[in-house]
């Protein structure tokens, strides 16, 4: 049986239903993520964009590498985040390499057409698989520092001892004064981050939806999705973003693949992800918490967003 499945059949069976927010990004949950992206709403796209378009010249001075330096991009997707930044050190004849690493092949061979096409320069050489397993392989071969960056707010989806436990880890593939350039969304006026997760077009409504439709297409569900409401809510002491499914009836959903079925009752949630927020305070914390030394924040103009520099 696949680790989807068994992790569907344990979240689903436990007295709090919940489901990893990893499995939101199969091919149209990928594309729904996309339009997330695109929205107005979702502000931190554009706050991440801008600290990289701004901030390339004050990041590569603050990294302080001599000679030769890899920069290994944990959860590369589509790269367009790390393009200016790669743009500016090629312009500037800096002497890299760029690794991206992803767990989706085809998402790596497009972003190597792409960024060879814009930057025929480029070193660039991408890994495809789980981050563990490739830093495991690849990690202790590299004789020169690296770069880590790990953007787009995705530790928001650990809580905080997960955080920490997936820090620690990166830490321990790291060689003494390799940097980690982390992308942190800030805690911030609630409203704003009420409506990024929230939208009125329905299109994040929508991606938590995709999960059930996704248990239908590759595990044989029966999920009837109209049977389904989405509810997402933002606590401003704790940071926490917290999005759910709500069964909006008594019903029974059968799952082929686990020859199983599961009871919801009216008004059940599923919770399907956290997305944390985190005051500058609380990134310093986090990163000695995980055997880093903080170096330095990158902000946006708004203050929203964090690129945060830390030492190993
Ligand atoms: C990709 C994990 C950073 O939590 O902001 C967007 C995913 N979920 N809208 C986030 C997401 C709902 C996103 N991350």
């Amino acid at each position: 049986m696949s680790t989807f499945a068994k992790d569907i059949d344990q979240g689903l069976s436990a007295s709090n239903k919940h489901t990893s927010s990893k499995y939101f990004y199969d091919d149209k949950g990928s594309q729904i993520f996309q339009q997330i992206m695109d929205m107005p709403e979702y502000y931190l796209t554009n706050s991440e964009y801008e600290i990289l378009e701004t901030q390339s010249k004050e990041i590569f001075e603050a990294l302080a590498f001599d000679g030769h330096f890899n920069i290994v991009e944990l959860g590369a997707g589509d790269g367009l985040k790390t393009n200016k930044l790669l743009t500016y050190l090629v312009h500037q004849k800096v002497d890299f390499t760029y690794i991206p690493v992803d767990i989706s092949e085809g998402a790596m061979v497009e972003l190597q057409n792409k960024l060879l096409n814009k930057l025929p320069e480029l070193s660039i050489q991408p890994l495809v698989g789980d981050y563990f397993e490739v830093l495991e392989e690849e990690m202790g071969a590299k004789n020169s520092n690296s770069l880590f960056l790990f953007l787009g707010s995705n530790i928001g989806n650990y809580d905080e001892t997960e955080a920490v436990n997936l820090l620690q880890m990166f830490n321990s593939y790291m060689k003494p004064k390799d940097k980690l350039l982390i992308g942190i969304d800030l805690k911030k006026n609630p409203h704003t981050i009420k409506k990024a997760y929230d939208d009125d077009q329905g299109i994040t409504r929508s991606f938590n939806l995709n999960l059930l439709e996704r248990i239908n297409r590759e595990l044989g569900g029966d999920f009837q999705i109209e049977n389904f409401d989405f509810y997402s809510t933002y606590n401003p002491q704790n940071g926490e973003v917290r999005s759910y499914l709500i069964s909006l009836k008594d019903q029974k959903v059968y799952v082929d693949a686990l020859k199983k079925e599961f009871d919801f009752a009216a008004n059940e949630l599923i919770a399907t992800e956290l997305s944390k927020k985190y005051s500058l305070p609380e990134i310093e914390g986090l990163a000695s918490a995980s055997g880093f030394q903080f170096q330095n924040h990158f902000l946006d103009t708004r203050k929203y967003f964090a690129d945060s520099l830390w030492v190993k």
